[in-house]
């Protein structure tokens, strides 16, 4: 198990769909658990194949509710049904999202409320998890990820400026930038 250097924003993988899973082999079960290593150690509350570098629908998630339940797994070839987007303007604090591959920034997006997960995990066993509020966001942001978009080409006016702005300002958005949980410091 190890901890990997994750993709930032500008690298082709994270802006293509994402292949399928055939076979859950012991490759698979080597990236599942780097990617429960890495998503420790960013730290982040999911994490997608496609930002390790790797084209695979894959996700994994550890996230505790307000309820104290502890929602931690992986989605394999997953489909996500959402309830229809709310129409409203994104509240600054409420609807403030980040991702990994886009480090050290936030910005608000509206998501939708509920959102059902089908997938498998690593025995190959189908699920389904029905999911309202912030674990609801959290696979449709990972589920975006293997479709290849990221939370920030959702963004309306003015926060899609504001992230198109900060994304230049760091010479990000070109392919091999990339960095490396417990090492670089992205913050500020
Ligand atoms: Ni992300």
């Amino acid at each position: 198990m190890a901890v990997r250097p994750i993709c930032i924003t500008g690298e082709p993988v994270l802006h293509s769909p994402a292949a399928e899973v055939e076979v859950i082999d012991d490759d698979v079960r080597a990236l599942v658990a780097d990617m429960f290593d890495t998503m420790e150690a960013a730290p982040g509350v999911g994490l997608a194949a496609p930002q390790i570098g790797v084209d695979a629908r894959i996700f994994v998630y550890d996230w505790t509710d307000d309820d104290a339940v502890h929602w931690r797994g992986v989605a394999i070839n997953p489909e996500l049904l959402v309830s229809p987007p709310p129409v409203e303007e994104a509240d600054e604090e409420l609807d403030s999202e980040g991702c990994l591959s886009v480090p050290g920034e936030r910005f608000p997006l509206v998501r939708s409320a509920r959102a059902v997960l089908r997938a498998i995990d690593l025995e190959g066993e189908p699920y389904e998890i029905d999911a309202v509020g912030w674990l609801a966001r959290i696979f449709q942001h990972e589920n975006d990820h293997l479709d290849g978009v990221l939370y920030v080409d959702r963004l309306e006016h003015p926060h899609r400026k504001a992230a198109q702005k900060a994304i230049r300002k760091q010479s990000w958005g070109s392919p091999g930038r990339s960095w490396m949980p417990g090492v670089d410091n992205l913050e500020g």
